[in-house]
């Protein structure tokens, strides 16, 4: 007999992360805070898993009658092959971060643009319908990003990169979709004059690098919304560049819970206890 969360069985949901390394991930904790606040018997554990054993590891989702996993770096992309179906958002970003068991049935998902963009809206600008938006980077992050970004109907996406390149060959993928221009840095003082929100996806300024800053401060002003990526530290360098200038700020812990709140939510069809999970991560970060 199939129990409702698709694995025929244990009646405890089993759930995990694959990555490489993974000892520094906090998605257990937070999806273990998750569990036992729903009230759901269950584990989401650490996975340590090469490359080599992706496929293995994979197939043993199914074998093992896990629930889903998270995936992480460095799989996002090559996990892909093996799944039996990509839902639209894995397609757009070309990567997936979230497995789902059907049945013995694996669908890849992506769940950190929608995670980011449900954070920024919860936490700094409710409507980005019009708004005019500089993100900075573009690589695997910049893509989930953008995408989810132009699902809300922004005025215009300008990506900055350090790779002027990259830039442009990221706003050609998403050309159909809306008003998207890659720049180098050069460019970068064009586009941050008439931005409403500027989104740093780079690691720069990132835990144990907190002084480095991705762009010139300089070209922060009044009334800008800073938002950053990266969660360790809470308040990176741009972001309290950001505050003494007048901008609003919005941290990386957002996405981070969020990305876990979708991948909870299709695991479990229940709302994810996000303040409940949020809080778990800040005291584990001290
Ligand atoms: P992720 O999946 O986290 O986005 P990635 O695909 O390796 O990782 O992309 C990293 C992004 O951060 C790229 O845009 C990279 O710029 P380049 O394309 O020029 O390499 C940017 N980045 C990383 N380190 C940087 C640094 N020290 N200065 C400026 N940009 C940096």
């Amino acid at each position: 007999m199939t129990s409702e969360n698709g694995n025929d069985r244990n009646t405890d949901l089993l759930l995990g992360v694959m990555g490489d390394p993974i000892a520094q991930s906090k998605s257990p904790i937070m999806h273990g805070a998750a569990l036992k606040a729903l009230g759901i018997q269950g584990a989401y554990v650490p996975l340590h898993i090469t490359g080599d054993q992706l496929g293995d590891a994979v197939q043993a989702i199914k074998t093992l009658g896990f629930r889903g996993v998270n995936v992480t770096i460095p799989h996002k992309v090559a996990v892909m092959e093996y799944l039996d179906k990509l839902d639209e958002s894995a397609v757009a970003v070309g990567a997936v971060n979230t497995i789902v068991n059907d049945n013995g049935v694996l669908t890849g998902f992506n769940t950190d643009g929608i995670g980011y963009v449900r954070s920024l809206k919860a936490e700094a600008v409710p409507d980005l319908s019009g708004t005019r938006i500089l993100v900075i980077g573009a690589g695997g992050a910049a893509r989930g990003i953008v995408s989810a970004l132009l699902a809300e109907k922004p005025y215009s996406v300008k990506i900055a990169n350090r790779t002027a390149g990259k830039a442009g060959e990221l706003a050609a993928l998403f050309q159909s979709r809306g008003k998207v221009a890659g720049v180098g840095m050069d460019e970068i003082a064009e586009a941050a004059k008439d931005a409403d929100i500027v989104i740093n996806t780079t690691s720069v300024g990132m835990f144990p690098h907190p002084d480095d800053l991705p762009m010139d401060p300089g070209l922060l002003h009044e009334g800008m919304v800073v938002s950053d990526l990266i969660y360790n530290p809470l308040r990176t360098r741009l972001l309290l560049e950001g505050l003494k200038r007048g901008c609003t700020i919005h941290g990386g812990l957002g996405m981070f819970v969020y990305q876990g709140a979708y991948a909870l939510e299709y695991w479990t069809g229940q709302a994810a206890p996000v303040e409940i999970m949020r809080q778990t991560i800040i005291d584990c970060l001290g």
